[in-house]
């Protein structure tokens, strides 16, 4: 079923929010643009993330030479699905794509927020997990993912980081940033779902 929505202990997610096509559509596009991409380093100085040979690239939409019309249509298609109202852009890294490789993985984080009025969420979109490991840790729990499934995160709110990733196949994640309103949000939602930031 396309789009189905899936509830994970303490987020959720959609299923099938892009094809295989869409999908196929986006890695090909995220190999080709890898040369112009950062090289990721550890968050935290993680020691056992310094190897040379550990493939982390991360590249701002906003940096690349190209970004296909699908994947502004896919944000605009989030933004409809979410209701999202009272935003802004996620200020620090935006919109952005990464590439992860074997023994590599994600640091524990929490995101930087706008200010004490706007906090950082995401929503990731995985092109392609490995073959085993990769899997997003989300205020300590697994999010059971798989490709072409995107997830929220309210990354400036939560703890975030992922398994390591084995196997040969990379993890790559397109990740939609946004700065939302908590006022917004309280109100949508008819409950003080989050205090002011300090
Ligand atoms: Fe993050």
């Amino acid at each position: 079923m396309i789009n189905s929505k899936v509830i994970f202990e303490n987020t959720y997610g959609y299923e099938n929010f892009i094809t295989d096509e869409e999908r196929n559509e986006i890695e090909t596009w995220a190999f080709l643009e890898q040369e112009r991409m950062r090289k990721v380093y550890p968050i935290n100085n993680e020691s056992d993330q310094r190897k040379k040979d550990i493939i982390r690239h991360f590249g701002k939409l906003s940096e690349l030479t190209h970004v296909p019309k699908l994947v502004n249509e896919l944000k605009e298609k989030l933004i409809e699905y979410e209701q999202l109202e009272e935003f802004l852009p996620e200020p620090h890294n935006g919109d952005w794509i990464s590439i992860v490789g074997q023994d590599a993985y994600v640091e524990p984080h929490i995101d930087a927020n706008l200010n004490r009025n706007y906090y950082t969420r995401r929503y990731n979109l995985l092109i392609s997990l490995p073959t085993s490991g990769g899997l997003p840790i989300y205020d300590g729990k697994i999010i059971p993912v798989k490709e072409k499934l995107i997830w929220r995160c309210d990354a400036g709110l939560y703890n975030h980081t992922s398994e390591i990733v084995n196997g040969n196949r990379f993890r790559i994640n397109l990740s939609f940033g946004f700065s939302i309103s908590i006022d917004w949000e309280n109100k949508k939602f008819n409950k003080k779902v989050i205090k002011s930031l300090i």
